[in-house]
């Protein structure tokens, strides 16, 4: 009798580590399923991590100028030598583009029309691409960012 019941708690057992097993054999995929992200999400994501980036001048410069401009503005960014003309070198302090036409080029909203228009916009060269893609707050942060690049 006594082992009787002993081998059908074994049974028991058994039984409820299989079921168990079974179960988290499909697991992995709901929780996959569960766990993939809705582009939507992604995208809210990117937005946050933009925002917190947004008066941050330096990281969006080094993420989308600096290849060209050099990372101290120098107009010496790995892609420059391949580029004519060369990109501008904001350590001089010496700007082309007076982009609002109010007589003084190089100005924190001149940069920041470059910045949104591209430079072909002005009468320049479309290797000084558009980046309509940044929020205001990057274009103003970027566009003091260029500013302080003056000297260094
Ligand atoms: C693919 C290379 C490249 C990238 C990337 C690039 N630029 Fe330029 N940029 C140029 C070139 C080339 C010129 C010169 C255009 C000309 O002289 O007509 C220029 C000119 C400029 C000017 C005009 C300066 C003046 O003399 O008035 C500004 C401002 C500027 N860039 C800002 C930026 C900013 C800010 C970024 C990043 C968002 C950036 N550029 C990214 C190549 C680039």
């Amino acid at each position: 009798m006594r082992s009787r019941t002993v081998s059908g708690v074994i049974t028991l057992i058994l039984a409820v580590v299989f079921m168990a097993a079974g179960c988290s054999k499909k697991e992995p995929e709901a929780a996959g399923q569960v766990a993939a992200p809705a582009p939507e999400a992604i995208a809210a994501a990117d937005a946050t991590a933009a925002t917190a980036e947004s008066n941050a001048g330096a990281t969006v410069y080094k993420a989308y100028c600096a290849a060209c401009h050099g990372a101290t503005g120098k107009g010496d960014g790995a892609a420059a030598a391949a580029l004519n003309p060369k990109p501008a070198d904001f350590s001089s302090g010496i700007f082309k583009y007076d982009a609002n036409g109010n007589g003084v080029a190089g100005e924190v909203d001149d940069i920041k029309a470059i910045v949104h228009d591209g430079a072909a916009k002005y009468g320049g060269s479309p290797l000084m691409t558009p980046w309509p893609m940044l929020s205001a707050d990057q274009s103003q942060a970027i566009a003091e960012y260029v500013k302080s690049l003056h000297g260094g």
